[in-house]
């Protein structure tokens, strides 16, 4: 099928993949490429439900933003790794992003998503048990998280609340990348690159290293990128792993794949 082709069909073809009423989502798709059967091609399919795109789009125009292109944190890191790494061929990469509340994998090949997996844990689990502890509102908690000293306990004392709330984080990607060998008919894994709030936290990376027994690269979404001297670059650099999602949107033009 040409690319017209499949845009006429694909809503029926989506119809058995999408696990809501076909007229509530918004699709697209992208093909990939053929497969090892002749006469068949992998798409990839991505759909939305309009009310969740109706809220970002509020969002956005609320701030004053136009949008003109929607994408999904799995797909935004991938655009990211390909402006800033080099494809290294047979590697399977995994994106891997720790945000507050989610974690977004994504196991690249030779440059394209082989397989993805979202899941509801993220830094908070450590702001928590940091609150918990010390009896600290969140944004305490958040400050004494980022290594500062506050009232009531040192960076030290956080430390081992720390490491023991990794534990939920971790066993969350393991159990992610567990999945992308069961499905990927056992593919190792040769590298995850961690972004996201996560990849900030203190020897979390390392300790993401050991338990997944694959060597662990912090992102560097600005690799590539020119930053114009009026931006603070050692802010930037400190804060570097927070932007990958963004760098990936702000690589995206209306219309382009
Ligand atoms: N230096 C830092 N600055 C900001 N946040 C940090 C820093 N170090 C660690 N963090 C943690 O990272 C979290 C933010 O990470 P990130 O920006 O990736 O999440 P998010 O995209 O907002 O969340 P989600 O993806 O779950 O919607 C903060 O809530 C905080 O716990
Ligand atoms: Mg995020």
């Amino acid at each position: 099928m040409s690319e017209e082709e499949l845009s006429e069909s694909i809503k029926f073809e989506a119809e058995q993949y999408v696990p809501f009423d076909i007229e509530d989502v918004n699709i697209d798709f992208q093909i990939l490429g053929p497969t090892e059967e002749p006469g068949q091609m992998d798409v990839m399919l991505v759909a939305v439900k309009k009310d969740v795109i109706g809220e970002y789009v509020t969002v956005a125009r609320e701030a004053g933003l136009n949008p003109v292109v929607m994408d999904v944190d799995a797909f935004a890191l991938s655009n990211m790794y390909e402006v800033n790494y080099e494809i290294e061929p047979g590697r399977n990469i995994a994106l891997v992003n720790i945000g507050a509340a989610t974690i977004n994998l994504n196991v690249v090949k030779n440059g394209i998503p082989i397989f993805t997996r979202d899941s509801s844990v993220g830094t908070n689990t450590v702001t928590e048990a940091l609150q918990k502890e010390f009896n600290l509102p969140y944004e305490v908690a958040e400050r004494l998280l980022r290594g500062q000293e506050v009232e009531g306990a040192s960076p030290e004392d956080a430390h081992p609340v720390m490491v023991s709330a990794y534990e939920e984080i971790l066993a969350e990607v393991v159990r992610s990348i567990e999945y992308f060998q069961t499905t990927a008919l056992h593919e190792e894994l040769s590298e995850i690159l961690l972004s996201g709030g996560g990849a900030l936290l203190s020897g979390l990376p390392q300790a993401l290293a050991e338990r997944a027994g694959v060597e662990v690269k912090v992102a560097e979404p600005f690799r590539n990128i020119i930053i114009p001297k009026r931006f603070d670059r050692a802010y930037i650099e400190e804060v570097a792993p927070l932007a990958a999602v963004a760098v990936g949107l702000a690589l995206r033009r209306p219309l382009d794949r």
